[in-house]
């Protein structure tokens, strides 16, 4: 499973980076507001300078022809730039026109899996089930990425991936790819939580004294 950061923060996208670990990024507009007097075509233009993978950039249009206009713009930033749709009827009308243009879309929102099964049936490249937000209301997100991974598997002709979105924990990128998911989009304290354990910490603890102890 690919680890995809779900950030608009140049900092943190450049030390996720330099780990090595990265095979994407995720963005919304809530993550592109949250970054202050930055223009949005520019931070997708420096992400992309970052990570050799693909940058999602999501559409405000609530119609399909606003989503098209949109997304064909974004596709101009950048080779790597996918664009990203709400899970709708005009979401999906958006997906079928901008995958017959070569464009590629990850459709975002989505909270059941006849969601995900339409937005690969209209042509997604990727689909964001979004699991925290799941849990959130006290349903089970990971049973929907199980779900969706067993409907598409289920059909050849799908070649849609999962991206599990709305991750919380370092357990939601384990259940996430236990589960069928191909990517898991992750905030960066995630990515940090996740290389924590008091084992390691007090593990080197012991190696240096144990080195500075020596004869
Ligand atoms: O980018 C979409 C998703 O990951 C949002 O996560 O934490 O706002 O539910 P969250």
């Amino acid at each position: 499973m690919q680890i995809f950061l779900d950030s608009a923060n140049l900092d943190e996208i450049r030390e996720a980076a330099s780990w090595g670990i990265l095979s994407g990024v995720t963005t919304n507009p809530t993550l592109i507001a949250k970054e202050k007097g930055v223009d949005f075509q520019s931070t997708i233009q420096e992400i992309a300078s970052l990570v050799d993978g693909p940058i999602s950039a999501e559409t405000v249009s609530l119609d399909a022809e606003g989503m098209v206009r949109e997304g064909r713009e974004f596709a101009k930033w950048h080779p790597n730039v996918i664009v990203k749709v709400p899970s709708t009827p005009a979401g999906l009308k958006a997906v079928s026109r901008l995958a017959s243009e070569g464009i590629r879309t990850n459709v975002t929102l989505i909270f059941n899996s006849t969601q995900a099964l339409f937005a690969a049936l209209a042509g997604a490249f990727v689909v964001s089930p979004f699991v925290g937000r799941i849990d959130d209301i006290g349903v089970d997100g990971i049973q929907l990425i199980r779900e969706i991974a067993d409907i598409y598997r289920q059909d050849p002709d799908i070649d849609t991936m999962i991206l599990s979105a709305s991750i919380r924990t370092p357990r939601h990128i384990v259940e996430s790819a236990m589960a069928g998911a191909h990517i898991a989009t992750c905030p960066f304290k995630v990515l940090e939580q996740s290389m924590k354990h008091p084992l390691t910490d007090s593990g080197i603890e012991r190696f240096l004294a144990d080195w500075k102890a020596r004869q």
